[in-house]
């Protein structure tokens, strides 16, 4: 039966999380609001609008609309800034190996992020051409853990949810892969992403012999 891989970007395909992480403390911060590496956990995932919402909670900050496009205007200027010199050296370990053997058994790929800047990232990265669709945070209204990223990929692959295979590093994005009733596989840690159906700490723990399983499922 044919299946179809799902990848999110950030944090999975590459190693934006950081600067996600960078960006959205200093926004924190300059409000006077603590932002932990564990808070961080909340925002993955998540959209850039949702993820100030959760940041202004913490704090109990409450603010205007205005402030806010400020804010988020902010986030993005210095999250783009770190992304300048972008180059292949920023692909997560194993991500390329298991791509290309996706690719050379003819898998149906997709992105599935809830980012607006995924485009350029994969063009810096060089691994657009990996992509037989793209969905991302410019084409979708509700942010993960609702499904919708995830059920407009498939649906573009052609692929029945059952069928889809969703590569994860975050809580929401785990959860929604399991509401849209896919095959949810996390990447990081166990503790983090229990939910999902199997967890590897990164790419390289993925081998061919997994794939191929996955594949003739
Ligand atoms: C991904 C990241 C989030 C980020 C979101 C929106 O899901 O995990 O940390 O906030 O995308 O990204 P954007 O690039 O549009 O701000
Ligand atoms: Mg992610």
């Amino acid at each position: 039966k044919r299946k179809g891989f799902i990848f999110d970007l950030d944090g999975v395909i590459v190693d934006t999380a950081k600067y996600h992480f960078l960006a959205w403390k200093k926004i924190a911060n300059g409000l006077g609001i603590e932002f932990t590496l564990e808070h961080n956990e909340l925002l993955k995932g998540v959209s850039r609008v949702r993820s100030l919402d959760i940041i202004l909670e913490l704090g109990k900050v409450e603010a205007s609309q205005e402030d806010k496009d400020k804010w988020l205007l902010q986030k993005n200027e210095d999250y783009l800034s770190y992304l300048v010199d972008m180059n292949e050296t920023e692909i997560l370990p194993g991500v390329m190996k298991v791509l290309k053997f996706l690719k050379e058994n003819n898998q149906p790929i997709a992105l599935g992020s809830a980012s607006k800047n995924a485009k350029p990232i994969l063009e810096k990265t060089g691994t657009l051409a990996f992509f037989d669709v793209i969905v991302d945070g410019n084409d979708v209204v509700n942010a993960k853990p609702d499904p919708e990223v995830f059920l407009q990929a498939a649906r573009l692959l052609n692929v029945a949810n059952e069928d889809a295979i969703v590569f994860e590093d975050s809580v929401a994005g785990i959860q929604a892969a399991n509401i849209a009733k896919m095959i949810s596989i996390g990447i990081g840690e166990e503790t983090t992403l229990h939910e999902a159906e199997y967890i590897f700490k990164d790419f390289t723990e993925i081998s061919s012999t997994f794939l191929e399983l996955l594949i003739n499922k």
